[in-house]
């Protein structure tokens, strides 16, 4: 499969662009494990063209990332061109624009998923992008506004007809939020339309090996999108690769693996928002860190330590942790 000129491998695996949650400490985790694509979180045309300062760093990408994709929304064609050129000074592989946030403060403000609602402007959005950068552009939405409205099969070849170079379609309308199963009867169906010539990237509720096989197999999706399934698990990307090439599930990594691999994750995320590259750690490891309170939705999430018996009091003070020491004394002391 090829992104423009961009060559992935057999059934390559996405990691979902994600707000707050892929940045570098994450992405570079999720890359290691496999992940073939990587996203920045969305950012704000508007921030961008001001040039807000915390908009600025979501453009930092490292080489070891790449092929990656920073993503833009907005409402207005001219910014979102404008913020395009912007982005594309970080030089990503590929400029990928939102029609997918649901969320009030966004689509509310006819931007992400908003503009499901308002399918001229996308497309006058698309194209502006489009003919604004020299990279390829790829595009995010939805089925959808509402149940009365999917209308993806038909606004899929009018985007392409834009120039986007690929689509990602999220098997939800925008009323759904995150609610109910994501639904990718409509995936397939954008996928074997015959006139669809761009790879379609298929997204929503993959979080086991067997499903991801099943979404490229029964829908024909060209690359497969994780999101949440990867939140505190980033190992996900090679427990799926290793099921493709097997047909079995692979042996898990050991509960101290996967306890390494989250403190990593912690580590890495100070290192992102708090200290400098070269700074020992242990200068920092009495203090409040940024690091740690950004790491607490991975925490939150992993599913290494569900099943626990006894495990509330630990998990409530090991998501109050502020500090190093402390967080790594409560991770340390979890057994099972
Ligand atoms: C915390 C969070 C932040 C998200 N931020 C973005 C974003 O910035 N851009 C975007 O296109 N989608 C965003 N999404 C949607 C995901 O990319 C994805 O489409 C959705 O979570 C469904 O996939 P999943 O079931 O694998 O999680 C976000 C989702 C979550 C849970």
């Amino acid at each position: 499969m090829k992104i423009s000129n961009i060559e992935f491998p057999d059934k390559p695996l996405f990691l979902a662009p994600m707000e707050d949650v892929t940045d570098p400490a994450f992405r570079l985790l999720c890359k290691r494990f496999g992940a073939d694509m990587l996203y920045t979180e969305f950012v704000s045309s508007e921030a961008l063209i001001r040039s807000v300062n915390r908009t600025q760093q979501k453009l930092t990408i490292y080489p070891e990332e790449r092929p990656i994709a920073i993503q833009i929304y907005g409402h207005d064609p001219a910014s979102m061109a404008e913020a395009a050129r912007i982005a594309e000074e970080a030089q990503p592989d590929i400029i990928d624009i939102n029609f997918g946030c649901p969320v009030k403060k966004v689509a509310g403000k006819g931007a992400g998923a908003g503009l499901l609602k308002d399918v001229p402007r996308m497309l006058e959005i698309t194209s502006a992008v489009v003919n604004a950068v020299k990279l390829p552009v790829t595009a995010k939405t939805r089925l959808g506004w509402d149940d009365d409205s999917k209308i993806i099969v038909n606004l899929a070849e009018q985007m392409q007809d834009c120039g986007i170079q690929a689509l990602t379609i999220h098997g939800r309308t925008r009323s759904q939020m995150y609610k109910g199963d994501a639904d990718w009867t409509l995936i397939g169906e954008v996928k074997n339309n015959p006139r669809m010539r761009i790879p379609i990237i298929g997204n929503g509720d993959v979080t086991t090996p067997e499903r991801a096989l099943e979404c490229f197999n029964k829908y024909g999706v060209d690359a497969v999108m994780i999101g949440r399934g990867a939140i505190g698990r980033p190992w996900i990307f090679e427990e799926v690769k290793h099921y493709f090439e097997t047909g079995e599930n692979r042996q898990p990594l050991s509960f101290e693996e996967q306890k390494a691999i989250l403190k990593e994750h912690v580590v890495a995320s100070v290192y992102w928002l708090d200290i400098e590259e070269n700074t020992p750690l242990e200068i920092v490891a009495d203090k409040c860190l940024k690091g740690i309170i950004h790491s607490r939705r991975h925490l939150a999430a992993t599913p290494l330590f569900k099943g626990i018996p006894n495990f509330r009091e630990t998990r409530i003070s090991m998501l109050r942790a502020e500090t190093l020491h402390e967080l790594f004394a409560i991770i340390d002391s979890i057994s099972i």
